[in-house]
């Protein structure tokens, strides 16, 4: 007598797809792992659905997707680039740090913190061997969110040069120029010295590049600095202080610039007693930064040093 067999249950059409990939990954052992992966297979499936590509644009975004990893390296990290100019690091980052409960805002690492910045005293230059440009004198307090000074904070600070390049981007710049590592006193004061930061293009040698041209969107970005401050027994603010104008700040490409973030920096175009020996022209700024409670931690730098 011959038994008659179940058919297989196997895919019959599109619609059958999303159902069988997350049944194959029901056995996830970590449910943080399973939520994550489920909605993106769900999520990435119905964008697929909805733009239905054909075999040339699916071919076409895979060797764009490929070409984020070839073109990260020692200096340059496409991959947060893509990150940054498509939007989801700053929505990651306000997903976060919301800064609700008084905390200064945070803004995006971006893809040259470098972490082994040089350790400095206050009211040391960060602009090394004579780097040309306007001067720039920065201070102000780190403090907890009720106002409190916060001694012995960390202020890791690292900038563009007046012509817009990092140091590892900059082959005429020496290592490490326009870092530096500064400690808040029993006040919670800071201060240091550097020259005025151009806004610059993200680099544009990559796929990330192709998709701005092809957008006919600006590569540039409004001139900042960075900075992480940290402090035991507090939450680690990665943010950067804004130079530019609002124009600037509006067409910011990687969307990291938010209003309380600009910096307020002032021109001095004749000499100042209360900053003796500034030459003018040159700026001031104080910015306030404020932290809250938390467990300190620090990001992993997205490069280690420059190509040269
Ligand atoms: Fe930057």
């Amino acid at each position: 007598m011959s038994q008659i067999k179940k058919p297989h249950q196997l895919i019959s059409g599109e619609k059958d797809v999303t159902s069988f990939v997350l049944r194959a990954m029901a056995n996830t052992d970590d449910p943080r792992l399973q939520a994550i992966v489920t909605s993106l297979v769900t999520h990435l499936h119905q964008f697929v659905m909805e733009t239905r590509p054909t075999e040339q644009e699916f071919e076409f975004g895979l060797r764009w997707l490929a070409a984020l990893g070839q073109h990260t390296n020692e200096s340059n990290n496409e991959v947060v680039l893509a990150a940054d100019v498509l939007g989801i690091s700053t929505l990651v980052d306000l997903i976060n740090n919301d800064g609700l409960q008084g905390e200064t805002m945070s803004a995006l690492l971006g893809p040259f913190y470098r972490g082994d910045a040089p350790i400095c005293a206050a009211g040391d230059c960060i602009a090394r061997a004579g780097t040309p440009g306007p001067r720039i004198y920065f201070s102000g307090r780190v403090t907890g969110v009720d106002g409190a000074p916060i001694a012995q904070a960390s202020l890791d600070v690292w900038q563009a040069s007046p012509v817009g390049l990092y140091e590892n981007q900059d082959a005429s710049q020496p290592d490490l120029n326009l870092r530096g590592k500064f400690t808040t006193d029993r006040e919670g004061r800071f201060a240091f010295t550097s020259v005025r930061p151009a806004g610059y293009p993200v680099p544009t040698n990559g796929p990330v590049g192709d998709l701005l041209r092809a957008q006919n969107r600006a590569p540039m970005r409004p001139a900042h600095i960075h900075f992480i401050v940290s402090a035991p027994g507090h939450k680690t603010l990665i943010t950067q202080v804004f130079f530019d104008h609002a124009e600037a700040l509006e067409q910011d490409v990687v969307f990291g610039a938010k209003q309380p973030l600009v910096g307020g920096f002032v021109e001095h175009r004749s000499a100042d007693p209360a900053y003796p020996g500034a030459e003018p022209p040159f700026f001031s700024a104080t910015y306030d930064f404020k932290l809250v409670p938390g467990t300190p931690c620090f990001p992993v730098p997205p490069i280690t040093g420059k190509t040269r």
